[in-house]
């Protein structure tokens, strides 16, 4: 009768557990934009009770973010609907920091951090983390620091994924495409005759709009050309996006002025490594030992572009450093993320640290919990790998230490 009992209970609980997982299902496992626009109900409620009350519920406001009959308050917290999902291999806004996307995870913009140096204090602001996407239903907010993008004239108030991002993925800016989209643009992968595959990361091609906030900009530049693996997008020196060429470029669509000038640090197609930053980051393995070779010398702390427009040369597993022809280039992403990151200037480094091993977040800092100091290099014990006295990953291609 117990036994009984004890079984009914079991299987009671087993079918509720069941029942919530399948209503916690988005509805969506795997693929969904398949390189270009997924199915418009993924993102448009067209009869949501949503749209009845609150700002900008006029159809065709394009001030008010509650327009287009979106699923979330705006652009970006509807794409959060899904990016966001705990456990998705697709999520890049985690709760704690534990995702180690190439883009980076935009928790770091809700972390600020602080310590006591020489007696001051000094603070590692969240708005200083990333990218400030404007996602209400999520927590996130304009850019309190920064009005606008620096070097450029993008407004900080306008910020959102579909900033970045086309909604609609198609290749041109708001064009339609020339042909039906067959595949996505960011694995490499060979279009299906008759078909065009989609840009890398679906990112808004030369003539995109930036988005309905962003008051009729209209793009430079076209998307970068890059490739990384089609569902573990957990960056390692050998599971890492493979970025081609035009990445720079493409960031100059709003920073324009980064691009080159007097004081900016080379960047971009044309900013080739010299040999000696080829042999300095085929050889350099970290602070006080320069013996490495290139077949294992790539760092996904410091990439670089291959230079190169062929998507299929580009290798996500690859573990070499760039080859002698002169060809490959630094870049933006060099030393920056594009979504967040745990330092300041979304800087793939705490560039503020003489040591690594002092990079801020640092244990015992304000603001600091769970295993921030871990996530904050993407799970590598920075003092265990590279020693207490690493100075700064410039010196993969300067060597200067
Ligand atoms: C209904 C769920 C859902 C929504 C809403 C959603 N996504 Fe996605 N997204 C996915 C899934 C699933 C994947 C992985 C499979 C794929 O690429 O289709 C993905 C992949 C992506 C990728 C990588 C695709 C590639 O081919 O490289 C980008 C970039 C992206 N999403 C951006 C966005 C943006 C920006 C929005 C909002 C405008 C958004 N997503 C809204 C589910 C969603
Ligand atoms: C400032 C431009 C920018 C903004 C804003 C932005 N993205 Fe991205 N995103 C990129 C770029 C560039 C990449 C490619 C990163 C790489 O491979 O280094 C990317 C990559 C991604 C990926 C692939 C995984 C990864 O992290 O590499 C997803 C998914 C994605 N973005 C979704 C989003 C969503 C959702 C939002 C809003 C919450 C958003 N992005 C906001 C530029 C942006
Ligand atoms: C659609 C326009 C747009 C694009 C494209 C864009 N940015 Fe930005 N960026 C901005 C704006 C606006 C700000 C200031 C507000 C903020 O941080 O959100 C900014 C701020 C920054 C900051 C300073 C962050 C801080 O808070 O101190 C860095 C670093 C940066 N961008 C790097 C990049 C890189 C690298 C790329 C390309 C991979 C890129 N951006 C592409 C608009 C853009
Ligand atoms: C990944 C999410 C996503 C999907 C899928 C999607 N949309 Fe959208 N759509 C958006 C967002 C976000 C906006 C608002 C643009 C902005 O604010 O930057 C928008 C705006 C629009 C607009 C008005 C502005 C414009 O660009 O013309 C129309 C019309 C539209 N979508 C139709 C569709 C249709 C039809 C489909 C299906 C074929 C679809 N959308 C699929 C996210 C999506
Ligand atoms: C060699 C490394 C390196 C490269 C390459 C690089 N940056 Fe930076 N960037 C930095 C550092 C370090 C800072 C911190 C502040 C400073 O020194 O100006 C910074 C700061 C910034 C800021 C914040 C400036 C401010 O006034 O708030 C922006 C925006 C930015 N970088 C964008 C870019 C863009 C866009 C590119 C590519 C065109 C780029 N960076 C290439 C290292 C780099
Ligand atoms: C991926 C390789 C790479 C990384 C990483 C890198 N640089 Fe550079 N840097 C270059 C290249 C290429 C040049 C152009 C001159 C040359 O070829 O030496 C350059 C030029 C410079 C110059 C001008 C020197 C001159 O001779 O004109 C300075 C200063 C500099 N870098 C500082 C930095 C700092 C600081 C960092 C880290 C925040 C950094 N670099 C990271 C590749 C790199």
């Amino acid at each position: 009768m117990r036994n009984a009992l004890t079984k009914f209970f079991v299987i009671a609980i087993l079918l509720l557990t069941v029942g919530q997982i399948t209503l916690l299902l988005p509805g969506v496992l795997y693929a969904f934009h398949e390189g270009g626009v997924g199915y418009c109900e993924g993102c448009h409620d067209l009869h949501s009770p949503l749209q009845v009350s609150g700002e900008g519920t006029n159809e065709g406001d394009i001030s008010g973010f509650g327009a287009y009959m979106l699923k979330g308050s705006d652009p970006s917290s509807t794409c959060l609907i899904c990016h966001a999902e705990a456990g998705a291999f697709y999520n890049i806004f985690s709760g704690d920091g534990s995702r180690y996307t190439p883009g980076g995870d935009f928790y770091w913009l809700k972390k600020t951090f602080s310590s006591t140096v020489n007696g001051d204090i000094y603070l590692s602001e969240g708005d200083n983390h990333g990218h400030n996407v404007i996602a209400s239903d999520y927590g996130l907010a304009e850019d309190r620091i920064l009005d606008s993008a620096p070097g450029g004239t993008y407004s900080s108030f306008a910020m959102g994924c579909t900033s970045c991002h086309n909604p609609h993925g198609t290749i041109s800016g708001n064009a339609n495409n020339s042909n039906a989209i067959g595949v996505s643009g960011s694995y490499g992968s060979v279009a299906p005759q008759g078909t065009i595959a989609g840009n890398f990361r679906l990112l808004g091609g030369s003539g995109y709009n930036g988005g309905s906030r962003s008051d009729g900009i209209s793009f430079a530049y076209p998307a970068p050309v890059a490739a990384g693996h089609p569902d573990n997008w957990t960056e390692t020196d050998t599971n890492h996006t493979a970025y081609g060429s035009g990445m720079s470029e493409w960031c100059g669509n709003c920073h324009n002025e980064m691009l080159s000038g007097s004081n900016k640090h080379p960047s971009g197609d044309n900013s080739k490594l010299s040999n000696s930053a080829v042999s300095n980051y085929n050889a350099y393995i970290k602070t006080g030992d320069s013996r490495g070779m290139q077949a294992a010398s790539y760092l996904s702390l410091v990439p670089f572009e291959l230079g190169t427009a062929d998507k299929y040369l580009l290798v996500p597993s690859s573990s070499s450093g760039p080859d002698a022809f002169g060809q490959a280039n630094v870049m933006c992403l060099t030393c920056h993320r594009v979504h967040a990151s745990a330092f300041p200037f979304i800087g793939r480094w705490d560039f503020s640290a003489t040591f690594i091993a002092d990079s801020h977040p640092k244990t015992g800092d304000g603001g600091v919990s769970g295993s921030d100091v871990l996530n904050s290099y993407y799970g590598r014990n920075m003092a265990a790998q590279f020693g207490q006295y690493q100075r700064h990953l410039c010196n993969k291609c300067h060597m200067q230490d």
